[in-house]
């Protein structure tokens, strides 16, 4: 499959985008804004996906659906598991739910009090501290990441077993690949990581939703692949990023100790899922599935080496994260000697590029940062570069 498909620009707006249709209104003659806010694709689906939803637009009728009528459902993430990394998954293992945040949120209701601690590595995805503390009144403990010279991210192993330690600490929602350093965590990373927990008897959800987006010659594992069978360890995942399939609500938790399994099907709501994710996600982990993401994640690469030459050869000054996976770049604009708010202005006003503020994933010290989702065509993703860098030489 040739990687230029990707290049075709879809316009999205008056599709009620979450990322494209809450931009602010342009005037005649005004430049419009681009967003490469949000973390989904401009992408069309591979044609096995939307053909597969085309039938089930034919049917006619959308009512009740259970994938436990459909065992091709949980085979088809069976397969993808052990084709794209050696993992053998039985499929009673599986528990479904519609989207990894709400699985997350009753897992973390269930299974922590009002005031507990939920330990996040900062910075990180910010939906987790909107949902676990803004909505769910639990507290943040983050055992953050440490920033290496190279503008790269490891595990800080002394503060999670710090915050492991403590009792009132009871999950840790691991984030791996992690969002938004792009950090593909090492085996001898998670067995460290795992031997924490484990000790602590803390619960981990590894989120893994960015696991199929892997940059060239880079190797993804699943924490289920090196924990024992009584750990406690809840893996989550979708075809939502892979795919761009978020609107679907589709997302699994793999859970190989069978106590904390029956636990978790007790916490989720509903084993109903919509006939769209059913047949979505079949046709998504398949032969023609895989083709489709290899291409994607070649066109995401060659997106992510020309954003970072641009910003070398331009604006050295600022940094912008290698990542070893996920479509997301991590961009340190604090060298540039400007205020959080004036980046932030420079950025989102006048070069209308709408990013996610650093603060939103890291509270604690995420001035002057910015998240670039890079998972647009390369025309539009390289115009909003050039134009954020206009910004900051004319501000000059
Ligand atoms: C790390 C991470 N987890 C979860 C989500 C959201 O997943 P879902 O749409 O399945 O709720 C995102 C979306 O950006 C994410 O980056």
């Amino acid at each position: 499959m040739h990687s230029k498909i990707f290049d075709e620009v879809i316009d999205r707006r008056g599709t009620a985008s979450a990322k494209w249709d809450t931009l602010p209104q342009t005037k005649e003659g005004e430049p419009a804004y681009i967003a490469l806010s949000t973390a989904d694709m401009d992408f069309a689906v591979p044609e096995v996906i939307s053909s597969a939803l085309q039938k089930v637009v034919d049917r006619r009728i959308y009512g009740y659906t259970t994938e436990e009528a459909e065992p091709r459902f949980r085979d088809s993430l069976r397969w993808w598991m052990k084709e794209r990394f050696d993992l053998e998954v039985e499929a009673e293992e599986i528990v479904v739910g519609d989207g990894s945040i709400g699985m997350m949120n009753c897992i973390v209701e269930g299974f922590s009090n009002v005031g507990d601690g939920i330990i996040l590595q900062r910075p990180v995805y910010g939906t987790f501290t909107k949902a676990f503390q803004n909505q769910l009144h639990r507290n943040i403990v983050s055992a953050r990441l440490i920033r290496e010279d190279a503008f790269t991210y490891s595990m800080d192993f002394e503060a999670l077993e710090k915050a492991c330690a403590d009792p009132c600490n009871k999950i840790f929602v691991l984030c791996s690949p992690h969002n938004p350093v792009g950090r593909i965590w090492r085996e001898d990373e998670l067995l460290k990581m795992l031997e924490i927990c484990r000790r602590h008897r803390v619960l981990i959800i590894s989120d893994e939703i960015h696991c199929d987006l892997l940059r060239p010659g880079q190797k993804h594992t699943p924490l289920l692949a090196l924990a024992r069978p009584d750990d406690l360890v809840i893996q989550v995942g979708s075809i939502s990023k892979s795919f761009n399939c978020a609107g679907i609500k589709c997302a699994s938790a793999i859970i190989f100790n069978e106590r904390l399994r029956e636990q978790v099907k007790a916490v989720l709501p509903s084993t109903l899922i919509s006939p769209f994710a059913l047949e979505a996600q079949i046709a998504a982990y398949s032969d023609a599935g895989r083709d489709w993401l290899d291409a994607l994640n070649a066109y995401i690469d060659e997106n992510i080496k020309q954003v970072r030459a641009l910003f070398a050869a331009e604006m050295p000054e600022v940094q912008v994260t290698d990542p070893e996976g996920t479509y997301l770049l991590w961009f340190d604009f604090n060298p540039t000697g400007l205020s959080d708010a004036e980046i932030h202005h420079l950025v989102h006003e006048v070069a209308r590029v709408r990013l996610t503020d650093g603060l939103m994933h890291d509270p604690d010290g995420g001035e002057g940062f910015q998240r670039m989702t890079t998972s647009s065509p390369r025309s539009v993703v390289l115009e909003a570069c050039e134009r954020i860098i206009k910004a900051f030489k004319e501000a000059r």
